[in-house]
């Protein structure tokens, strides 16, 4: 019923040589592959090189970030219609470093949100505590709030073409990875809080989980029931390894 989504945040790596070329062997080597969407997300600057890569791949573009209004004096940012002119599909919003480093709130979360949706596009919304949250005991109060602050209330309609990545801080990029049984334990809960705020639809709703994955990992991650992909970043950016979480197991659709 939720086509699993894996997803790479390229951060602030690639320059457009690099770009195409990860894109071009990320592309080869997803090839023919079914049961499954693909996306990367390449530096700005970078994503109108790897939209000519990708264009007759079934590999998606996404953005790593977004302005909520279409245009106007808003220095350095970029809007949904421009992302929308480049061929995105997917935007990263509310990642744990524009939160931490760029002062995001879950108030400019939820404007971006909603702007994703009013262009077509399907915002990742990126949730998740702090290790000193979760020794505290704190995560599930944390990562609720940041779901209900971000998403409840757009109406069921809405709430079915988004898509949440569940990232704990202290697994990003520590080489530290949730156990499934961590990682189910807090998708299933966000499941939960999106069904009894806006019903069935919930069960549509794919969730991500993002920190640390990597080829040794995702399959593990992936039998859980309410793990419906993955956001990878340090990873995504050597295309072997990316293609290999791609490809997860089990699977009963590859080549
Ligand atoms: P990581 O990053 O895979 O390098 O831990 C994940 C993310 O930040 O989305």
């Amino acid at each position: 019923m939720r086509t699993p989504l894996i997803v790479g945040n390229w951060k602030m790596h690639g320059l457009r040589a690099e770009a195409r070329a990860l894109a071009a062997a990320v592309c080869a080597g997803v090839q023919g592959l079914g049961g499954r969407e693909v996306a990367v997300a390449p530096p700005f600057t970078a994503l109108t090189t790897v939209r000519e890569v990708l264009l007759d791949s079934p590999v998606a573009l996404a953005a790593q970030n977004m302005h909520w209004e279409e245009r106007g004096a808003f220095t350095g940012e970029v809007s949904p219609l421009m992302l929308q002119e480049v061929g995105c599909r997917f935007v990263i919003l509310g990642h744990s470093e524009r939160r931490q480093y760029f002062g995001e709130s879950d108030a400019m979360v939820k404007q971006k949100v909603h702007a994703a949706l009013a262009h077509d596009l399907v915002p990742i919304v990126c949730v998740g505590e702090t290790l000193n949250e979760r020794e505290a005991g704190q995560t599930l109060e944390v990562v609720s709030g940041q779901v209900r602050r971000a998403l409840l209330e757009l109406d069921p309609p809405a709430i079915r073409r988004v898509v949440v990545a569940y990232e704990p801080v202290w697994a990003i990029g520590t080489g530290r990875v949730a156990t499934p049984q961590q990682a189910q334990e807090v998708h299933g809960w966000i499941r939960k809080l999106l069904r009894e705020t806006v019903g069935e639809v919930a069960a549509e709703v794919r969730i991500l989980y993002g920190g640390s994955v990597k080829p040794d990992n995702i399959d593990e991650l992936m039998k859980e029931p309410d793990i419906d992909g993955a956001l990878v970043g340090g990873a995504s950016l050597d295309a072997q390894a990316f293609v290999r979480i791609a490809r997860f197991l089990p699977a009963n659709d590859l080549e």
